[in-house]
């Protein structure tokens, strides 16, 4: 692939995200909004989930990250172990508390109500509280494992974007992130790696973001 001068609008690559990222200017992009695989065994249909790639696959992103975005960048930390390793390698600017309400059954110390969220790059927003509330899930994805709720990713691009910045998100997994962006009149770039999640996410944005407009 050759580096591309102006990246692609509303636009979703299937691969690899660190290849496409590569292509991809300097301080092109106006906000990562991203939620990488957690690094537990989770079940996806094309990655391995496990911790030791977790760790390499941070490594490869987050200088990514910080050299094509022009704003923040802000993702999920993964498990405990992931997060103190993040803090000793890639220590955050700021973390968020994002409460999702108790999922009603313990984890292996507690129950886990909340999750922190990393924050990074530039352009952080002074008028940004530390914590919201936002559900997980919505329940109609039944074709991906972790598909993040869209009132999630809407709380975040509303407060740590502008209309028409462009949001790029290397992990579609469901295309959450895309859809908010559209459906928040910002546009959005990204990746997917299973062709099957990436089909589902274009059939996805198809739909919702015509429906968007009927409405
Ligand atoms: C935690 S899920 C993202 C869920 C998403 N936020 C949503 O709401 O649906 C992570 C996704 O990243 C994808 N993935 C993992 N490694 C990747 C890579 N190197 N490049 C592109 N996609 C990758 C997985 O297939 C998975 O769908």
């Amino acid at each position: 692939m050759t580096t591309t001068t102006v990246p692609p609008d509303n636009y979703v690559h299937l691969g690899d995200c660190i290849a496409y990222m590569k292509t991809l200017p300097d301080k092109c992009v106006d906000f990562v909004c991203t939620d990488p695989p957690y690094g537990i065994d989770f079940g996806y249909d094309q990655h391995d989930d496990n911790f030791e790639g977790w760790k390499k696959l941070m490594a490869a992103c987050i200088p990514e990250w910080l050299r094509i975005s022009r704003g923040p960048i802000i993702f999920p930390g993964g498990n405990h172990q992931g997060r103190v390793w993040l803090f000793q390698n890639y220590p955050p600017l700021w973390t968020l508390c994002w409460y999702k309400g108790s999922p009603g059954h313990r984890a292996a110390v507690g129950f886990n109500d909340w999750e922190m969220l990393f924050v990074m790059g530039e352009k952080i927003f002074r008028n940004a509280h530390d914590h919201f509330y936002a559900k997980p899930t919505d329940g109609h994805i039944d074709w991906h494992p972790c598909p993040k709720s869209i009132e999630y990713a809407k709380k975040l691009i509303s407060t740590y974007s502008n209309e028409g910045d462009l949001v790029f998100d290397p992990f579609g997994g469901s295309g959450t992130t895309f859809l908010a962006a559209a459906q928040g009149n910002r546009r959005y770039l990204g990746c997917e790696m299973s062709p099957a999640y990436h089909e589902k996410i274009l059939a996805r944005l198809a739909l919702e973001t015509s429906q968007g407009k009927l409405f």
